[in-house]
């Protein structure tokens, strides 16, 4: 158990940033900017093909060492190797989390309860290049011997989200021929609109759940398979049409799955970091293997840069580090997630899961309550989108969001001069953030407009944006499998490095449980033609009497 002198608030290291913060109300970046024109050059990093420019934060050299110091003596370092290691830092479930595992290009072995599962790691690799190649090169075809045109995963959480997003990202990069659709959602809507558009001779099903039990996901394959048989299909034909990505292969099996159509996965990989194992099938697909093999690659990148660069120069560990600066010394309850890259569009969706899922908890890993704040909210979109919608908050609410404003040097698609303004929109959003404009920057505009005293008098509150607002810019050369790889792994590991700060285990997720076990009795009380006796409180009870009025009569 920790002693009381262990527990993050009460150390040196926190306190001393919480005097330092107050030293820093009172200053404002445009000022820091103005006394240091190498500014830009302190507060920069680059490893694995991101650039980092970290200069537009409440931060001078003093607050960074003080951060440095904090993540020394909750001894970060030792934890990153812990992780690499395969230690069992998922304690409440007693496991390692070796996702970096799956992307694991060195030659070192990694054990799992002393058996190396390298082997195991690079064998699933090769039978998903055979299977991609098979269906990429119609060797694989469908019951009518019409080579695929469209793969569905059926997935939710981090067996939809990761691979959803590398897919997208990687658009540039799909297969001609083969369409790419993601289902995930139990409202009925998802599927059937998917399905519409779809013919069973040439669709092929990847069924994607680590743990083979989720609701979500085996009624929506239920679904699929009633479809496909319904279509011209029969129980002979699904083993050519339904592949599974779990490790419960006993209930896929079950399930009606053929054991040959069924790929691994392991209990040391959290689905939120699993977009590396074969739950990446459907990105493979259209991506091609060789894609697939850069995107890890990418991610191994930023894994050796995250395990051997010194806390200082360490992206992840800063990422982390900044995180924690606003959130537990500035009051930000959110950080903002903005890719200025369509492609890059679901990226804060995955970053919710990832990061909420991971650090919004409220004990130590001792189960010791928290007494300060852990996860932020994430939220987001795609710039310059939301400039014209929820930026207005970020440039003059009364809430703190830091930002990251994430963007390529090089577009995909060059159409007239579209990079150059997205990225000068990039660029004037955090510059405006930071900045802001003055009470007499703002008399100085509308006077020059020509406007009478009392209206510039009247206007000028309006117009003056306070500043002062941080927000990171990554930068990366082009959207290329190994940059959105490494993209990922960076935030993975910004993840990890706050939960290690704040003592709370990134890896399990017991707080998504209590719903999914009410759930199992209200979906009862929903369908029975009969009144079942209510144990829930009154709102519950009237609400599933209102839904039993309308669905039975
Ligand atoms: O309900 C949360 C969760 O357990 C996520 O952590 C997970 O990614 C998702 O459900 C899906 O789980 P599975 O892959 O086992 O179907």
């Amino acid at each position: 158990m920790p002693q009381a002198h262990d527990l993050l608030s009460r150390r040196p290291e926190w306190r001393a940033l919480a005097e330092h913060q107050a030293s820093m109300q009172q200053v404002h970046m445009r000022d820091l900017f103005h006394q240091d024109p190498d500014r830009f050059r302190r507060f920069f990093a680059e490893a694995a093909g991101i650039s980092l420019d970290y200069s537009k934060n409440l931060v001078t050299t003093d607050t960074m060492a003080r951060l440095m110091a904090l993540a020394r003596a909750c001894q970060l370092p030792d934890r990153i190797e812990a992780m690499f290691r395969g230690e069992h830092i998922n304690a409440s479930e007693d496991r390692p989390a070796l996702h970096v595992a799956l992307r694991n290009m060195g030659s070192e072995p990694i054990t799992v309860a002393g058996e190396d599962i390298m082997p195991e790691v690079r064998g699933t690799l090769a039978r998903m290049e055979e299977f991609v190649w098979r269906v990429r090169s119609t060797q694989w075809r469908g019951f009518t011997n019409k080579p695929f045109t469209d793969v569905v995963s059926i997935g939710i959480g981090g067996s939809f989200l990761g691979p959803k997003l590398v897919s997208a990202s990687l658009k540039p990069y799909w297969h001609g021929r083969l369409n790419c659709h993601y289902v995930a959602n139990i409202d009925g809507s998802h599927i059937t609109e998917v399905l519409r558009h779809i013919n069973p001779e040439t669709t092929l099903f990847l069924i994607q759940s680590k743990s083979f039990k989720t609701q979500e996901t085996l009624e929506n394959t239920k679904v699929a398979r009633e479809w496909f048989l319904h279509n011209g299909g029969n129980e002979e034909l699904i083993s050519k049409h339904f592949v599974a990505v779990t490790a419960n292969t006993r209930e896929a099996i079950d399930f009606g799955i053929t054991e040959e159509n069924i790929f691994p996965m392991w209990d040391w990989v959290g689905g939120r970091y699993s977009l590396w194992s074969a739950i990446g099938l459907p990105t493979a697909l259209t991506i091609g293997m060789e894609n697939f093999r850069a995107l890890l690659s990418g991610a191994h990148a930023m894994d050796q840069h995250f395990r051997t660069a010194p806390l200082e120069d360490n992206l992840p560990v800063i990422l982390a580090l900044l995180g924690i600066w606003y959130g537990n010394f500035w009051q930000a309850d959110a950080h903002a997630i903005l890719p200025y890259d369509h492609y890059l569009r679901g990226l804060p969706a995955h970053l919710q899961q990832l990061d909420m899922e991971s650090n919004g908890k409220c004990v130590t890993q001792a189960g010791e309550p928290v007494d300060y704040q852990t996860g932020p909210i994430i939220w987001g979109g795609a710039g310059a989108n939301g400039q014209h919608a929820y930026h207005q908050l970020l440039h003059q609410g009364t809430k703190l969001s830091p930002a990251d404003f994430i963007i390529p040097l090089h577009t995909h698609n060059p159409v007239a001069n579209h990079h150059a303004i997205l990225f000068a929109n990039c660029l004037s959003q955090t510059q405006a953030l930071m900045q802001g404009k003055t009470e007499a920057e703002a008399r100085a505009e509308l006077e020059a407009q020509g406007l009478p005293p009392e209206e510039v008098a009247r206007l000028a509150p309006h117009k003056v944006i306070p500043g002062n607002k941080p927000s990171n810019t990554l930068l990366f050369e082009r959207g290329t499998p190994r940059t959105v790889g490494a993209l990922i792994a960076l935030y993975e590991h910004k993840t990890f490095a706050q939960g290690v700060i704040w003592d709370v285990d990134s890896f399990d997720q017991w707080g998504v449980e209590l719903g999914k076990q009410l759930g199992k009795d209200i979906l009862d009380r929903l369908l029975s033609r009969d009144a079942l006796p209510g144990a829930n409180d009154s709102s519950t009870d009237g609400l599933i009497e209102l839904f039993r009025s309308r669905h039975h009569n």
